[in-house]
């Protein structure tokens, strides 16, 4: 048997809004989850001492839910600094698998003991920021960071060390089939792998950027970095960040940031990356490159650049690093607690 926890919070004490939050918490817990309704077994539902209009329970049946189990509803003791209007529940399932537990709008696990894996994409054109925040949230929420866009970069080394015309599918899709990508960390530092070496220092350059864009056009390379992507996440919490994490890789994360900037402002800070890193670039050669990169990025086919729906965008452009952080990691704790 599998315990799954969701906890929710309502604006006011409200029939409706009753209603409304529990069934959203129940169909959030049934997709996250991938569960069939018949699965669960019995839902408790606990709610703090200053819900009085309706009976949480009585919503998840009329909302569909336990209508071949049980359900049953409590109302807490009035403990001083509990969380206001809250509803919480425990969810039964019968058959055993890794639960994931769902916390909404600023709700929160009582139970800190309970690892629960939190899922964090950062999308956003090159520049927007996305690595240096990706890397300082992880940091700070001590969890994986991934930089998807070092798998894409090492496939688009690939292709020009091995002098394959790029604009060939048939032939790029050949060679990377054979290519093995893998991803390890040294302390905090992501290191990324081709064919067992390590490419780290090779893939920042903007040629290869280049190369990177236009292999990720590919539906075939796609594919196969998704799936790797989806396994590094599903094994421990993570920060991901790239063009896609949010709308294709994992449509169901817990926490979607879209961070944007000027393009002016995007290639200043690539061009200041790079010039630290001792490359010779020209800032008018970076800021080309990064407004060919957003047309390429945006308009193919598969899983372009853009924002999920559910995504909360920032324009960064006039922000230092630690206040985007700070925008973060309050937008974190609204929805993870
Ligand atoms: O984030 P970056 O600049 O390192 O990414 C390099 C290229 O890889 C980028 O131009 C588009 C592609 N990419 C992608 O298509 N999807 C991702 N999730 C990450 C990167």
């Amino acid at each position: 048997m599998t315990i799954i926890r969701g906890a929710t919070t309502i604006p006011c004490d409200n029939a409706d809004e009753i209603k409304k939050a529990v069934k959203e918490m129940l169909e959030q817990i049934e997709s996250r989850n991938d569960l069939k309704r018949d699965e669960i077994m019995s839902l408790v539902f606990s709610s703090t001492s200053d819900i009085h209009s309706y009976y949480p329970a009585k919503a998840a049946r009329e909302a569909g839910f336990g209508l071949s189990g049980s359900l049953f509803s409590a109302q807490e003791p009035d403990i001083d600094g509990s969380l206001k209007l809250c509803i919480r529940v425990m969810l039964f399932v019968e058959k055993n698998f890794e639960p994931r537990h769902v916390y909404l709008r600023g709700a929160r696990g009582l139970r800190k003991d309970i690892a629960q894996k939190v899922q964090i994409a950062i999308d956003g054109p090159s520049g927007s920021g996305k690595s240096t925040l990706a890397r300082a949230l992880a940091k700070h929420l001590n969890i994986a960071y991934l930089d998807t866009g070092a798998m894409y970069r090492a496939c688009g080394y690939k292709v020009l060390e091995a002098g394959v015309d790029i604009q060939n599918e048939t032939k790029v899709y050949d060679l990377l089939l054979g290519v093995k990508i893998d991803i390890a960390y040294e302390g905090d530092e992501q290191r990324t792998l081709l064919d067992g070496k390590d490419v780290s220092g090779f893939i920042r350059t903007p040629e290869v950027a280049l190369a990177a864009s236009a292999v990720s056009a590919y539906r075939s390379v796609r594919y196969h970095l998704t799936e790797k992507q989806r396994e590094i996440a599903r094994r421990m919490s993570c920060v991901l960040d790239g063009r896609d994490i949010g709308t294709f890789v994992l449509p169901e994360a817990d926490v979607k940031i879209f961070l944007t900037a000027r393009p002016e402002v995007r290639a200043k800070r690539r061009f200041e990356e790079l010039k630290e890193k001792g490359y010779a670039v020209k800032p008018d050669e970076i800021l080309k490159e990064i407004m060919r990169r957003d047309e390429q990025d945006s308009t193919r086919a598969v899983a372009p650049l853009k924002k999920a729906d559910d995504a909360v965008e920032i324009d960064t452009s006039d922000m230092t690093a630690d206040e985007v952080l700070g925008a973060i990691l309050k937008i974190v704790g609204e929805k993870i607690g």
